[in-house]
């Protein structure tokens, strides 16, 4: 890859961030959902981001699935194109955060160094780690997709969990434990921390 930005130049826009957060009547961070897959990523994002929207807040959602079927779907599961998915996610939450939203994310960004790698790309207080805890033997269990049994059969390789690791961060802002509470439990446990810590 080239590195051409020193022939380029910073355009400084006339909005900022503080101008579209004013408007909004809300701040503007990215929630980082980490975990296995089936750990419940997905179903959290997107029930959150249905009730800020309930309550006129602007978020979005950004799924590792779905995103793999376009911005990233050059990349597979190795270490590194894993640890490409995660730059670039980084790279469009920021332009997110930028402008305005409250930005969910739902990758299963299992290394350490990439979800630090993230981290680093934001102020302290835009981004916000959270662990979504469930045992690799419920993920398997609940199974949706049917990828634990295909990975257990070798029709996968590197699964996170079977055969790829997931590494577990020591102090992400928030742990939350989708096999010992309901959906809707923890989706008030993201909402309670949004406002304590005074972004809505
Ligand atoms: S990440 O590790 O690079 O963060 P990401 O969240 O984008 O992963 O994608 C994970 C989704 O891809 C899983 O929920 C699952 O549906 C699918 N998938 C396919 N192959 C694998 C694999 N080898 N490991 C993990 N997930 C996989």
């Amino acid at each position: 890859m080239n590195d051409t930005t020193s022939q380029l130049f910073w355009h400084q826009p006339k909005v900022s961030i503080d101008n579209r957060r004013s408007l909004n009547q809300h701040k503007s961070c990215v929630i980082w959902l980490t975990g296995l897959s089936a750990s419940g990523k997905s179903t959290l994002a997107n029930e959150l981001d249905k009730h800020l929207h309930s309550q006129s807040i602007h978020s979005y959602v950004l799924d590792g699935d779905n995103v793999r079927h376009g911005l990233n779907k050059d990349l597979g599961f190795s270490p590194e194109d894993r640890k490409e998915n995660i730059r670039r996610i980084g790279e469009v939450a920021k332009l997110f955060v930028d402008a305005g939203l409250i930005t969910i994310t739902a990758f299963i960004s299992p290394y350490l160094e990439d979800r630090n790698m993230v981290r680093s790309m934001f102020p302290q207080d835009e981004f916000v780690e959270v662990y979504v805890k469930c045992s690799v033997e419920e993920c398997e269990r609940r199974d949706p997709k049917g990828l634990y049994r295909m990975a257990r059969t070798n029709q996968i390789k590197e699964f996170t969990g079977v055969s790829a690791p997931y590494e577990v961060s020591e102090n992400p802002e928030l742990i939350i434990e989708t096999d010992k509470q309901t959906i809707e439990a923890s989706v008030l446990q993201l909402v309670d921390y949004l406002k304590t810590n005074e972004y809505l």
